[in-house]
């Protein structure tokens, strides 16, 4: 057997081990329950030694959507206690328990791509009908209850809705939150090192939001002008607008019209148009932006990278990005760090503030071949390629040493190399 061929049955193991039954945990212990978008970018795993699993994860992920569309960040469809804060404290009592905030929306994105590898075209075709209609209100979900004012630009009231949870775009931002005063009892210290994990006092940040959103009873006008933390995430605006474009595609494909597709092409219209507005003439870069000071998140981070991946950069911003990241490379032996190694926020261990994802680097990647930059997309997927050989698949990687941080066994990290790594 060649060693793809072997890393490839050990990333099916962990698939298969990681899989509770229609849906894949991100890791044992740490992570027990289901998650937006790793569930998403874990079907791409799937699809490559069993078709039905890979649709059976999506369609379990859309069975947790509320009716006003959203598509929830986690699922908690079994109880477990290593894990905090559960469905107590989000108090979201829904048809699936869950949290009342959602994550970076890959899933469309993922949907076309799995349309183009499936073999059983009368399961794909099924599947995607039917699933069609709630992708359509996700994505309305997102323009209406995140972008009441029409800016074309979606909000998000978490940093963990990100997905990027402890980036330091969102230090000064956080800051503001007030901290709750209530004890609680962190479970992820008893799985990982303190040292890659957030600090006491952001969590006492994130959990005053989540109390907030319940005491208002999940009613996205009352959050809008009442949450202390609102940010336009450059990643997730970029992955959206991605993820619309390749739903409108998916809708003309299965010939779906009327007028929730109308409004996602107006609403990616107005994304395109306002996107200037997150790039910094002065750092030559997209920043995430602080819309209650106004200002752009000043630290550099992988996000600046992804409007690429939307084709939301115009042709200069796209030279200057491939220039940045010849830079960010130059100084690591690996590929795109989370944060910028020459800022003094950058810590290359630590959640967010420095290691490598794989899933991010290959999202980074795409952007750069689908703007022309081969080169570049090419260096990015061979410095990500030695990581999870050398280190194996865990969550993400140091971004100095490569060495794997986080949870071991990890469902994306397996995913993405067998989706885009591996050559078994
Ligand atoms: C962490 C990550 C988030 C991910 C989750 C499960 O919270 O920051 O992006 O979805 O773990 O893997």
């Amino acid at each position: 057997m060649s060693e793809d061929q072997q890393l490839f049955k050990a990333g099916q193991a962990i698939l298969n081990k990681n899989d509770f039954g229609g849906y894949t945990v991100p890791t044992q212990g740490l992570y027990p329950f289901q998650w937006n978008w790793d569930s998403a970018i874990t079907a791409l795993g799937w699809m490559k030694f069993n078709e039905p699993r890979a649709w059976q994860e999506l369609n379990v992920l859309m069975s947790g959507q509320w009716d006003d569309g959203m598509v929830p960040h986690i699922l908690f469809h079994k109880d477990s206690d290593t894990y905090f804060p559960g469905p107590d404290v989000w108090g979201a009592d829904k048809k699936v328990k869950s949290t009342s905030i959602s994550q970076p929306p890959v899933l469309s994105s993922v949907v076309k791509i799995l349309c183009e590898q499936a073999k059983d075209t009368q399961l794909r075709d099924q599947t995607v009908m039917a699933m069609l209609p709630g992708l359509i209100r996700s994505h309305l979900w997102w323009y209406r209850d995140r972008d009441p004012e029409n800016t074309g630009l979606v909000v998000s009231y978490h940093p963990w809705e990100s997905g990027m949870d402890n980036s330091p775009a969102w230090d000064e931002a956080l800051e503001r939150v007030p901290k709750v005063t209530w004890e609680y009892q962190r479970r992820d210290l008893n799985h990982i090192d303190a040292s890659e994990r957030p600090h006491k006092e952001q969590y006492d940040r994130y959990l005053y939001l989540v109390d907030l959103f319940k005491h208002k009873q999940f009613q996205s006008p009352d959050i809008y002008r009442d949450c202390p933390y609102k940010v336009n995430d450059v990643s997730l605006i970029s992955i959206l607008h991605r993820a619309t474009l390749d739903l409108i595609d998916l809708c003309e494909q299965f010939n779906v019209t009327g007028q929730g597709v109308d409004q996602l092409k107006a609403r990616a219209t107005l994304t395109a148009h306002n996107m200037h507005q997150l790039w910094s003439e002065k750092t030559h870069f997209f920043h995430s932006k602080d819309l209650i000071s106004n200002t752009l998140c000043r630290v550099k981070t992988n996000a600046g990278f992804l409007p690429l991946l939307a084709g939301l950069a115009n042709k200069a911003q796209a030279q200057h990005l491939a220039k940045e990241a010849q830079t960010w490379m130059a100084a690591s032996k690996y590929a795109i760090a989370s944060t910028d190694p020459r800022e003094p926020q950058y810590e290359p261990q630590r959640y967010w503030r420095g290691p490598v994802w794989l899933h991010i680097n290959w999202m980074i990647a795409l952007g750069f071949e689908r703007s022309g930059y081969r080169d570049v997309a090419e260096q990015i997927h061979n410095k990500t390629d030695m990581l999870f050989r050398e280190f194996k698949f865990f969550e993400y990687f140091n971004a100095d040493t490569g060495a794997g941080c986080g949870g071991n066994d990890f469902s994306w990290t397996a995913a993405i190399a067998m989706h885009w790594l591996l050559k078994p």
